[in-house]
């Protein structure tokens, strides 16, 4: 049985340590920056330090997964540790992953969500409870499809893109890099890199700035 950690300790890193859990990993503990934090019982672990790559060696870490929603902050944390530790791509038992699909290191599959066919993930994705991504579609590393998001088959979408819950998305379409799709929106037409789009039809209601510039 791998041993896992989990950083951060907020709500999506239960989900993500329950998930692991289920999917057969030995959970170690939370590893959470927030002094507050330190020492906390999570569920049933603990917070044993932060994600300081100091913090990785003490507590003799090898495995980890990120339990951070945030993309930005999942981005910047995986390129820190990518040499310190290896990341675990973690699976529910309850999804249905195609078997030509492609799923990238450090990914998170939670309960019941499905991937078909020749679809390609990245690194650092989620596919929250219950998304589907169906054929052909692509999501670019540190992509989340939030719970209940739906994209048809040949759907892009690019780095860091989040797509809110119960978002649609029709065949085809594709959606930039660090895109922001509003709960229950449907977009219908092709999102530029960096917009917030919302409704139905989704429109983009503004632009902001890519990450690493904020
Ligand atoms: C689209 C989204 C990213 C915008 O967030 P934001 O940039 O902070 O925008 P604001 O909250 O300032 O909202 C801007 C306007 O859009 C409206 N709006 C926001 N989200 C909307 C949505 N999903 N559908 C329709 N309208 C929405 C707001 O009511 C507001 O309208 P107003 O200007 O008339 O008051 C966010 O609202 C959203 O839907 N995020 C998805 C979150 C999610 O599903 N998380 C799951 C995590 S597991």
């Amino acid at each position: 049985m791998t041993e896992l950690w989990i950083i951060g300790a907020g709500g999506h890193a239960k989900v993500v340590a329950e998930t692991a859990q289920a999917a057969g990993f030995s959970i170690c503990g939370f590893l959470d920056d927030s002094e507050q934090m330190r020492g906390q019982q999570v569920l049933q672990w603990q917070v044993h330090g932060d994600s300081s790559a100091e913090s990785m060696h003490r507590l003799g870490v090898r495995t980890a997964a990120i339990g951070i929603g945030d993309n930005a902050t999942r981005k910047a944390i995986a390129e820190r540790l990518d040499e310190v530790v290896d990341w675990a791509t973690i699976v529910h038992p309850s999804s249905v992953l195609s078997p030509s699909c492609k799923l990238g290191a450090g990914s998170v599959v939670f309960a019941g969500a499905i991937v078909q066919a020749d679809s390609i993930l990245g690194r650092h994705v989620i596919l929250n409870t219950q998304s589907h991504l169906d054929h052909d579609g692509r999501l670019g590393d540190y992509a989340h499809l939030c719970p209940g998001a739906a994209l048809a088959g040949d759907v892009h979408v690019g780095e860091g893109s989040l797509l809110g819950t119960g978002c649609a998305a029709l065949p085809g379409t594709r959606i930039g890099n660090w895109c922001k799709v509003g709960a229950g929106s449907s977009v219908a037409r092709p999102l530029e890199d960096h917009c917030t789009a919302i409704g139905v039809p989704a429109r983009q209601i503004r632009t902001h700035s890519p990450p690493h510039s904020a």
